[in-house]
């Protein structure tokens, strides 16, 4: 099992959240965060506006997939984010020890999805 987190431009939310509910996956964890990459948070032209000095407005996705679903759900996020343009956001693959639904006790693979 693996823990996705993906930073990425607002604007593109939707389009990959339409990615990865063709690919079959639908849960998913979305937060409104600030951040900054190489470029040290120095807005693009057209697209970001500055916030809080060095930081700009990104959206994080988080989802918990087993091991079957990582290349589906990676290959949504990047088709969905990508633009070419530097800050289209970046994607970190974490091992996921566990996952526990609270309603049943189930847990591990089961409980993910
Ligand atoms: N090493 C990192 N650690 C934590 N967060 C990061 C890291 N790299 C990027 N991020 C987050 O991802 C967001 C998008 O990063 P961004 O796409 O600008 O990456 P980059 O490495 O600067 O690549 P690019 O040159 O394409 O802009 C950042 O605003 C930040 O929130
Ligand atoms: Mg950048």
């Amino acid at each position: 099992m693996k823990y996705i987190i993906a930073i990425i431009q607002p604007d593109r939310l939707d389009h990959v959240l339409d990615l990865l509910e063709k690919k079959e996956i639908h849960l998913v964890t979305v937060s409104n965060v600030m951040g900054r990459g190489r470029q040290k948070g120095i807005a693009t032209v057209y697209r970001s506006h500055l916030e809080a000095g060095s930081l700009l407005k990104k959206v994080k996705l988080e989802i918990a997939v087993n091991d079957a679903f990582v290349k589906a759900t990676l290959d949504a996020i990047t088709e969905g984010a990508r633009t070419g343009e530097i800050g289209d956001g970046k994607i970190f693959v974490l091992d996921l020890h566990d996952c526990i639904r609270v309603r049943t006790g189930e847990t591990g693979g089961v409980a993910i999805g």
